[in-house]
């Protein structure tokens, strides 16, 4: 969602006004009343166009938070109100989009918030610029490099608790999109005098004592070092301890940054291994000693001191201890050796501390760059950022202070050049309409140091160089003759009457005008100073340590290099550096951050007038918003220009055919921009009022909007058009395919139709054809048939007179009768035999004999059953009809049936005629006896057998005693109802009496017999013949029976084998007789 852009300006709630050229009216007076007024409504940011002037409030204000940073970002600089964060984001956009290299030139005195400025350039562009994983690696140890530099190259001094000791050039290099790639940092002359000796209420360099307060008991018995500060002569202790400052956890912060900056640990340990050795040596101390040729000669007071270095260092001890007491001159091939007093031996202590540290320094720095350079070597955008050590006054100004001074004139000189004079020159070259306004140019004071043939560093060079005894003094005194007449050096011993008597003016000290002020130099050890000379037995010395990084640090040492050469004074080497520095800055854009120190005494809230009207006039400030005001706040040459704001207007947009110039010239009219407010130079347009310039670049920026829509429009119609035109080719291509495949198929249709049609009418035809010949061959065929058959009759009837008209049918007929014939004649010889039981008949001969061969074997069949029947006697019939009739009872409902038909019916088995045992029963018996046979009557109660001679007659079925002959029962058939009997493979039968009759008084009975068929066969033929009724015969497994008055059920199942195949009966109960057939 595009974010809602709510129209801001630095007008808006302004506190005095936010750009001093606004100011009205502009006098020293209004200048330092609008700073101050800001100042004590926390608004320390006031522009000069686009110069700005920070006021160092010496306590945390809340404007520094990301909100802050999100706030000013991808803003136009006049926008919001007065920031550094504007500038930082005008410098970072200027390079990202216009390609231009910058450079942001931060000054002021010291104290006045010139590290801190730079801090927060550094950090809104690392939080504006790209992000991801390997950006901010490169992100963090460019800000981590930071806290590393300022432990080793910062100190507390009188005017700041955290003064930079040395310069400090960063150049932040960035690829086309503007993410970060790396950096280069330069330093210059850390001042290293400090190492030795600090002026009253300073202190050494952070790292030593953050060092002592901060390292584990460990590591500083690893290093030899004790905790107390008082134990070290190279430490002030009057400020041991600065305010608010925690040398511990800065140690800790500072091991941290070294880590993230990719110091390896034994590096950060060789590192503080030469700091711990520094500050011992320090403690090293030599006292007289007579030589018997009567030379002074040094000696080390207590060598445990020097030891310990040694250990630490991997030095000789005896090298070391030579060093300190012998200095050896060489000069062609020839080696001098001098023994070195007291005083010598001090001072090459202290120049050996020195420089290991300044050397130390210098490393670092070489191995910072070495982790941020950029990795690739693609084209890289630069953003400079120069804290250098700002102006400084002490009460007593040395060497140091000297080319401090020097650097920052070199810095006004160039913000002088850039601004001031450039500006006027540009707007008379361009022949602009302008009325001059005058400045202090500093280049004269520059020219007094820095001239090759009688500058002052030139001088002092040519001082230290000169053959004889060479002094300080010297060479004030050579300063005297040569810079004498220069209006800006002063000294009370040059020939210049001025100074004859001025008081103020020590003899041993000359003062320069700068253009911050005058500052007075005392001249001695300039010489010493920059002659920056170390002996060479303690170069050596240095470079045969067994300790890889001191090794390193002094190459001149190593004697196979020896270089008779004098090496650069330290002063050229500044001269140089700084020059270089000039160079580059020149080429970059400038940005200008001017830092003004509000107070002298570090505290929040005081505005000291006089101190910061002092600063405002050596600044140059108020001339600055002078040319501001009079001149035009941007000014671009005429190509440049209409190119970017051609789109503006229809005439120059897109492409202008006339000069540049008249095209800006249209362009401006089209606009109806006021015409006071540009102007047109020889080569340049100048825009007077920056807000013509936004108002441009807001036109421009809705118009690209608009020509992107257009872009995009004409882009979306294009490619939709060429879309449709594909398709519809596409579409044309296909149709044609589809057309012509139909077609085709259409054509194949009505081709195989018309085929089709074609081959039925022909076909039709051909049938009809066909038709017509079929029925004209049949007339022919049908007329020929019938005149054959006519002439046949009329042959036939013809020569029928010649014929015997039945001979066929004789003939066949004779045939048939000599076949019958032949037939019985073979069927006599192969008839069967007479048993009506044989199954066998000859085989049909012929197939048209089979019903006469069937039907002959059917009468055979019969014949012979009827000769078979014809043999019987009257009593075999008898017997045959009892055995059919049994069949038809018993057949297949009782398993007894088969095992009785191969049995003849005997009826009588009991001879009783004969028997005289029976003879008492034969007399009570008149009928004809039917059967008699012993059976098993079957006791009603119990179920247990006992015989009785069964008899039946015509009339009655009578029971008798086995023994006695005697009839027990007699019962009329009349009173037979039914008779029971089981479908299995047993005797046993009920007989059912009629109820109510005499002979049922007792219940029915039960029997077994082992002529059961027989038997029942035998009753129902006679209670038939007798009674004209059929006896009901019941085969059931399971049936009722009346004994006396219960009924009682008999069951039959499958009984054991147990008992033999004889059928057991058993009563169960009153209502159940068990009868078990095996
Ligand atoms: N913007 C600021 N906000 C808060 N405090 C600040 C700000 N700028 C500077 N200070 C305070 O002022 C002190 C001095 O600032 P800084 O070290 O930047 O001075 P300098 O100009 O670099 O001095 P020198 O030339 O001695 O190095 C800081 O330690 C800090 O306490
Ligand atoms: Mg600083």
């Amino acid at each position: 969602m595009a974010k809602m852009e709510v129209k801001s300006s630095l007008l808006d709630n302004m506190i005095g006004v936010g750009d001093m050229v606004l100011l009205e009216p502009l006098n020293e007076e209004t200048f330092i009343n609008n700073l101050k007024k800001r100042f004590d409504h926390n608004e320390i940011y006031t522009y000069i166009g686009s110069v700005v002037i920070s006021v160092n409030p010496y306590r945390s204000l809340p404007i520094y938070s990301p909100e802050k940073v999100e706030d000013y970002r991808n803003r136009n600089f006049y926008e919001l109100s007065p920031h550094i964060f504007a500038l930082s984001d005008e410098a970072y956009r200027s390079l990202r989009d216009q390609d231009k290299d910058q450079c942001i030139l931060i000054t002021g005195e010291s104290g006045a918030g010139k590290t801190e400025a730079s801090k927060l350039v550094m950090s809104y562009v690392a939080a504006v610029c790209g992000k991801g994983a390997e950006v901010n690696q490169v992100k963090e140890q460019l800000l981590q490099s930071n806290p590393v530099l300022e432990a080793f190259g910062n100190a507390k001094t009188v005017r700041n608790d955290n003064s930079s000791r040395f310069g400090k050039y960063m150049d932040i290099e960035f690829d086309f999109k503007g993410d970060p790639l790396g950096g280069v940092i330069s330093n210059y002359l850390l001042e290293k005098s400090r190492v030795v000796k600090q002026p009253r209420g300073e202190r050494n360099f952070h790292v030593f004592y953050q060092l002592l307060s901060g390292a584990s008991e460990e590591l500083l018995h690893k290093l030899k070092l004790e905790r107390d500060f008082s134990r070290y002569n190279y430490l002030s202790l009057d400020s041991a301890k600065v305010n608010g400052v925690d040398d511990a956890a800065n140690f800790r912060t500072v091991r941290n940054a070294m880590q993230i900056v990719g110091f390896m640990d034994h590096e950060a340990e060789s590192v503080l291994e030469v700091v711990a050795a520094v500050l011992k040596l320090g403690n090293i101390e030599f006292k007289p000693e007579s030589r018997v040729n009567g030379l002074d000669e040094s000696k080390i007071k207590d060598k445990n001191e020097l030891k310990e270095i040694c250990e630490l260092t991997s030095i000789d001890q005896l090298v070391l201890e030579r060093a300190f007491s012998f200095r050896t001159v060489e000069a062609k091939q020839e080696k001098v050796s001098t023994t070195l007093n007291v005083a010598q031996a001090y001072y090459a202590r202290d120049a050996l501390a020195k420089n290991l540290y300044s050397r130390l320094f210098s490393w670092l720095v070489n191995r910072i760059n070495e982790s941020i350079k950029a990795q690739t070597k693609v084209r890289k955008k630069v953003m400079g950022v120069l804290d250098i050590y700002g102006f400084e006054i002490f009460e007593d100004n040395s060497f140091e202070q000297f080319i401090i001074n020097y650097c920052n004139e070199k810095l006004q000189q160039i913000f002088i050049e850039l601004t001031l004079k450039e500006e006027q020159e540009e707007y008379i070259r361009e022949d602009i309409e302008w009325t001059h306004i005058d400045y202090f140019n500093n280049a004269i004071i520059c020219d007094l140091i820095e001239n090759n043939t009688n500058g002052i560093l030139a001088m002092l060079d040519e001082e230290c160089l000169r053959p004889g005894t060479v002094t300080d003094e010297t060479f004030l005194e050579k300063l005297n003759q040569v810079c004498a007449t220069h209006q800006h050096f002063e000294s009370r011993m040059s020939k210049c009457s001025r100074f004859l008597n001025d008081t103020s003016l020590p003899h041993s000290c000359f003062r320069i005008q700068h253009y911050a002020g005058k500052v007075l130099y005392q001249v001695e050890g300039f010489v010493d100073k920059n002659n920056d000379l170390l002996y060479r037995d303690l170069s050596q010395a240095m470079w045969k340590a067994g300790h890889a990084l001191i090794k390193s640090l002094f190459p001149e040492g190593n004697p196979a290099k020896i270089n008779l050469k004098r090496p650069p004074t330290a002063g050229s080497q500044f001269k140089a550096s700084v020059a270089t520095l000039m160079r580059n800055l020149q080429t970059k854009n400038p940005n200008y951050i001017r830092c003004i120190k509000p107070n002298d005494k570090k505290a929040a809230h005081i505005f000291n007038e006089s101190l910061v009207c002092h600063q405002i006039r050596y600044l140059g400030l108020l001339e600055n918003v002078r040319v501001r005001r009079a001149g035009y706040a941007f000014r671009q040459a005429y190509e440049p220009c209409l190119e970017r704001y051609k789109m503006l207007c229809k005439q120059t947009w897109p492409h202008w055919k006339g000069p540049a110039r008249a095209g800006v010239e249209v362009l401006f009219s089209e606009l109806e921009i006021p015409v006071e407010e540009y102007s047109f130079g020889r080569s340049k347009i100048f825009i007077r009022n920056p807000r013509t310039l936004f108002k441009l670049e807001d036109l421009r920026k809705q118009r690209l909007e608009d020509l992107a829509t257009l872009i995009q429009k004409i882009y979306r119609g294009w490619k939709c058009r060429t879309h449709f035109l594909l398709m519809k080719k596409s579409q044309v291509v296909i149709a044609a395919w589809y057309r012509r495949y139909a077609q085709q198929k259409r054509y194949q249709q009505i081709k195989s139709s018309a085929l089709v049609i074609q081959s039925y009418i022909r076909g039709w035809k051909a049938r009809k054809i066909l038709r017509e010949l079929k029925h004209q061959k049949r007339c022919k065929e049908a007329a020929t048939t019938i005149a054959a058959y006519w002439h046949g009759t009329q042959v036939r009837r013809e020569y029928r007179k010649f014929f015997r008209a039945n001979a066929g049918k004789k003939i066949y007929e004779f045939t048939l009768q000599r076949i019958v014939q032949k037939y019985f004649l073979e069927m006599k010889t192969r008839m069967p035999s007479l048993s009506p039981i044989d199954k066998n008949w000859p085989p049909r001969p012929y197939l048209f004999l089979d019903s006469t061969h069937k039907e002959l074997k059917r009468i055979f069949h019969l014949w012979r059953c009827k000769k078979y029947r014809d043999q019987f006697t009257d009593q075999q019939k008898l017997i045959y009809e009892e055995k059919l009739e049994a069949s038809e009872l018993f057949k297949d409902k009782k398993a007894l049936y088969p095992s009785s038909v191969g049995q003849p019916f005997q009826g009588a088995y009991l001879e009783i005629n004969k028997n005289p045992k029976y003879k008492k029963l034969k007399e009570a018996i008149e009928e004809k006896i039917i059967i008699a046979e012993v059976v098993n009557k079957i006791n009603r109660a119990n179920g247990k057998s006992s015989s009785r001679i069964f008899l039946l007659t015509n009339s009655n079925l009578l029971l008798a005693d086995q023994k006695s002959g005697q009839i027990k029962s007699e019962v009329p058939l009349v009173d037979v109802t039914k008779v029971s009997m089981s479908s299995q493979n047993d005797g046993f039968f009920a007989v059912h009496l009629k109820e109510g009759s005499e002979a049922a008084s007792k219940g029915d009975f039960l029997f077994s017999s082992d002529h059961l068929i027989e038997m029942a066969t035998k009753l129902y033929r006679t209670t038939l013949s007798q009674t004209k009724q059929k006896l009901n015969i019941e085969i059931s497994d399971e049936f009722l029976v009346q004994f006396r008055q219960d009924k009682v059920c008999v069951k039959f199942i499958q009984g054991n084998q147990k008992n033999g195949s004889v059928p057991t009966c058993k009563r169960k109960n009153n209502r159940l007789l068990e009868v078990a057939v095996p």
